[in-house]
């Protein structure tokens, strides 16, 4: 459903992402790993189309179809979302209007609020005084109203209290599987597609992840099974991935 081949990336004058390459099938959820600084944030921006984030070579097809140069809007429409990491602080724009925007008009996500304990927020400007986990809820409630075929979640966890997560979780999980009603995955299931980063893996106790990626410096350094490969970070740290059989350089 999206293939990334060989992609680089500038930020801020800097090249960021060095020769990216991922795929992630449809029904798929992908986890990315990887330090801090290590462009995930950068790479999830390239997939949306933000305008900070300038594609220098190679592709990002979506359904097979090359969107590295269309603009965010499109995309969107094309049904990727994004939760993203640090969103911003929008004055003048109502979180209600921002959730009943994005679900086409309809007042879906606007009768969900409650569901996300933010139906004292929807008259507020988007992010402007948000808690951290306001925030997180915030942003699921929008992509649970965009109703996304593909979604991008930028650390959805973090920062997020431990009764809370719990909320997260089971609102990522919905997000993920309402399209079929399916409460887990069974074969021929058709999930919506996801690319999620954490650096705990606790938003992997609420969705099954089929793969899991590590980026170092700008690039996919190996792939493996989600839970091997975040034993490996807990037990080695990043530099040595038994699960890929590598030892990634000084
Ligand atoms: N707009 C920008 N201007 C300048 N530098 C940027 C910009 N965006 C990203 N960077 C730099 O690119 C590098 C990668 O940032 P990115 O946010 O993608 O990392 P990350 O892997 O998501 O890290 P974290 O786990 O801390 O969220 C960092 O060194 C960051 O400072
Ligand atoms: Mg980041």
């Amino acid at each position: 459903m999206l293939e990334i081949k060989g992609l680089h990336a500038e930020a801020g004058g800097r090249e960021i992402l060095k020769g990216v390459d991922l795929k992630v099938k449809k029904g798929e959820t992908a986890v990315l790993f990887g330090p801090n600084g290590s462009g995930k944030s950068t790479l999830l921006a390239a997939i949306m189309g933000y305008s900070h984030c300038k594609v220098t070579a190679g592709s990002i097809l979506f359904d097979g179809t090359d969107i590295t140069h269309l603009p965010v809007d499109e995309r969107a429409r094309m049904g990727i979302g994004m939760m993203m990491q640090r969103p911003p602080n929008v004055m003048g724009v109502k979180l209600g209007d921002l959730v009943r925007a994005a679900a086409g008009g309809d007042d879906v996500g606007i009768k969900a609020a409650a569901d996300f304990r933010l139906e004292r927020m929807l008259d507020r400007d988007v992010n402007v005084g948000f808690s951290g986990g306001e925030i997180k809820r915030s942003e699921i409630l929008q992509l649970t109203a965009q109703s996304p075929r593909f979604v991008l979640l930028d650390e959805p966890e973090s920062g997020v209290d431990l009764e809370s997560i719990d909320l997260i979780g089971t609102k990522v999980k919905d997000l993920l599987y309402r399209r079929t009603n399916c409460g887990r995955r069974t074969d021929g299931c058709q999930a919506v597609s996801a690319l999620v980063i954490t650096h705990t893996g606790q938003i992997l106790d609420y969705i099954g992840a089929d793969v899991g990626y590590i980026m170092q410096e700008g690039a996919i350094r190996c792939s493996g099974r989600p839970t091997d490969l975040l034993n490996d970070i807990r037990e080695k740290g990043y530099r040595d991935c038994i699960s890929c059989r590598m030892v990634v350089p000084s």
